[in-house]
């Protein structure tokens, strides 16, 4: 984001996951960064002291507002990370073909893809700094978007990702009408060596597949480059705009 963002408090949710951890560990390597604050289901830990981790249940809204309230302590939060989501789990499976949609698998994705950003973007973004420019970035996926389906397939996660772009967009007008300094996104991190693309590890050409490291190196440097007129978009690990 233009020159004038100074990265000295971030927010990270979701570092027990691959690209979330990576996220903080990369800004640890910022010399501005004063404080970087992670949440997390499960404790993690970190060896760089400015990095401190709290758990979370993403599914309390009394215990995201009390999370969210651990950062009236600062200032204000120059950038805070969602970087939760899920493909599949022990008991969904992303689905080949229409026979294969259940009533679960949608249910669960929604939840986890598109409602836990949506309430975490509810009760963190009135913690982004008020008096110069902020951001929220929320972790999203280039299959979640409707006009670069190419392949099908993933009907739930794809469908819970579009969501979650509409649900980046709306929010984008409410937070540039609140302060106008604001501004919020939603970022595609590439093709990731975690647990989600694991499955999936066999059939990707392994020049193509970042580690969490690269791509929490890449996602920073476009958020670097980033304006307030992009706010609501959906921006790639390039920098490069994805059309929803
Ligand atoms: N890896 C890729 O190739 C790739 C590609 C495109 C987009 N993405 C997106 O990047 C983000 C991070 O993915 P990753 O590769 O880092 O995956 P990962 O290592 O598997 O991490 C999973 C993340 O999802 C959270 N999570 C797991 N189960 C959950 C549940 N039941 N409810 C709510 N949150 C849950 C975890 O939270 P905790 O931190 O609390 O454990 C963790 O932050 C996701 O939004 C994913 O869709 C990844």
């Amino acid at each position: 984001m233009n020159d004038t963002l100074n990265l000295k408090n971030i927010a990270v949710i979701g570092v027990g996951g691959a690209i979330g951890r990576a996220v903080a560990e990369h800004y640890a390597g910022h010399s501005g960064v004063e404080r970087i604050i992670t949440f997390s289901r499960s404790r993690q830990n970190f060896t760089d002291k400015r990095i401190v981790n709290h758990t979370l249940n993403y599914y309390d809204e009394t215990h995201l507002v009390q999370a969210a309230n651990r950062l009236d302590h600062f200032e204000g939060m120059d950038a805070i990370f969602v970087t939760t989501g899920v493909l599949h789990n022990d008991d969904v499976v992303p689905e080949k073909s229409l026979k294969e949609l259940t009533m679960h698998n949608f249910e669960t994705l929604f939840r986890i893809d598109t409602i836990v950003p949506a309430l975490l973007v509810k009760h963190f973004s009135p913690k982004l700094h008020k008096n110069r420019p902020a951001i929220m970035v929320v972790l999203t996926a280039r299959v979640g978007s409707i006009s670069d389906n190419r392949f099908g397939g993933w009907y739930a996660y794809r469908c819970a990702k579009a969501a979650l772009n509409m649900f980046v967009k709306n929010a984008s007008i409410e937070i540039k009408r609140r302060y106008r300094h604001q501004m919020i996104v939603a970022m595609h991190p590439g093709t990731v060596d975690s647990p989600l693309s694991e499955p999936y590890k066999a059939n990707l050409d392994p020049s193509k597949v970042f580690s969490p490291a690269v791509s929490a190196a890449h996602l920073a440097k476009s958020i670097a480059g980033l304006s307030l007129e992009d706010s609501g978009k959906i921006i790639a690990w390039d920098g490069e705009e994805i059309d929803p």
